[in-house]
């Protein structure tokens, strides 16, 4: 039995912009005071957190003065050995960005946008990151009049090409995780799935280079169901990171506390994550409840880990259990991985079956039973 203590070789991340959201939304303002990126580094390091991330303009939320934000942002890291190991750009926040960054129509705008991500992949590689998260949050439109989307498209694609030959001529191992939702804060936002990114990939010049970071609560927001969508990235081999949040189905993006979303998918995820080849961060980005205090927000980053761990205990558990295998043997689902031609066959050789049509269209394949174990492994009572 374990304490469900996070290590950091759980590899559990949060973004600055998590824990420090001072709780400010459309209807109204901040209900906590700004903190200290320095601080939350210290606490989240305490609470048994791997490492941090940011984008450029978190680390400026109480030190203005860049350089000297990134010099108490350098020490903080030194002093508790917390890890970068993913850093991005806000490109949605400022007026500037209204009409989206990298896709803006004015080029003036993508030029500046192209400009200050550049500056911070700079600061990325110098911290050690390795991933570069792209949130388009701002590219995309209310009407479509208002956009070529396939012009936007070809102008994503040239940004894109060109911050990924700035990091080989820089010699950067940093490699791009795009990350796809589908509306907020525009009414419709490009690259809005899992896979709208995979295929937008394919047509970049270095697609090698480009793989995705999605988020929980942004698939389920496209009432998509995210286990098969984060399934089909580690497939082919796209997934470089994961945003992980808590959803309640299609609706704002809530940005819940993981697994304080839709529990279920949450067990399956982890039990994904932990058997499926992902051994990157496991990145929180989700928002402190608005009606909580400075004090809370630790509980709630704490929560996050401890729900991950219990989940990860759980899917362990389930995976030991005798009756569950017996029960995914009689729902045939470690069939699906022999191929459907044996080794030395042809595709004529399908042609000779001995098949009997009425009985295996009378088969059942027993879902139901295998689907009550996973859930009476969840609540606890086996
Ligand atoms: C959201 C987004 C953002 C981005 C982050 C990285 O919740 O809409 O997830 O939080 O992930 O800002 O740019
Ligand atoms: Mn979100
Ligand atoms: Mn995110």
């Amino acid at each position: 039995m374990s304490d469900y203590a996070p290590q950091p070789a759980d590899k559990f991340t949060f973004g600055l912009w998590t824990v420090g959201w001072p709780a400010n939304d459309p209807f109204g303002v901040a209900t906590r005071a700004p903190l200290d990126p320095v601080e939350s580094v210290h606490r989240l390091a305490e609470l048994g957190a791997y490492g941090v991330t940011f984008h450029d303009d978190d680390l400026l939320a109480t030190e203005p003065d860049r350089d000297r934000a990134i010099e108490r942002f350098r020490k903080a890291l030194a002093e508790t050995g917390l890890k970068v190991p993913m850093a991005t750009t806000n490109l949605f926040t400022h007026p500037v960005f209204k009409d989206g960054g990298l896709t803006s129509n004015d080029r003036d705008v993508r030029r500046y946008a192209l400009r200050k991500v550049r500056r911070n992949i700079d600061l990325a590689a110098e911290l050690g990151a390795e991933t570069y998260v792209v949130w388009g949050g701002r590219e995309g439109a209310e009407s479509d009049a208002a956009k070529d989307v396939r012009a936007a498209l070809a102008r994503y694609k040239e940004g894109l090409d060109l911050l990924a030959d700035y990091v080989v001529e820089k010699g950067y191992s940093l490699r791009f995780a795009l990350e796809p939702k589908p509306n907020e804060p525009r009414g419709d936002i490009l690259l809005p799935t899992i896979g709208h990114a995979l295929g937008f990939i394919s047509q970049l010049a270095r697609p090698e280079m480009f793989g995705l970071n999605p988020e929980v609560g942004h698939e389920q927001m496209a009432g998509l169901n995210f286990v098969h969508g984060i399934s089909q990235a580690l497939w082919q081999g796209k997934l470089f990171h994961i945003d992980l949040n808590g959803q309640h189905g299609p609706k704002y993006d809530q940005d819940l506390i993981f697994g304080h979303g839709d529990l279920k998918s949450a067990f399956f995820l982890v039990d994904l994550l932990e058997n499926g080849g992902y051994d990157g961060p496991r990145h929180f980005d989700y928002k402190p409840l608005r009606t909580e205090d400075s004090a809370d927000v630790w509980v709630s980053a704490a929560a996050n880990m401890r729900t991950y761990l219990i989940l990860k205990e759980k899917a362990r558990k389930y995976r030991e259990d005798p009756e569950v295998a017996e029960a995914l043997a009689a729902s045939r689902v470690p069939d699906l991985s022999t191929p459907t031609l044996a080794p030395g066959e042809t595709f004529d050789d399908v042609l000779n079956d001995e098949f009997d049509l009425d009985a295996a269209a009378e088969r059942g394949y027993h879902f139901t039973r295998l689907n009550q174990l996973a859930l009476e492994h969840l609540l606890g009572v086996r």
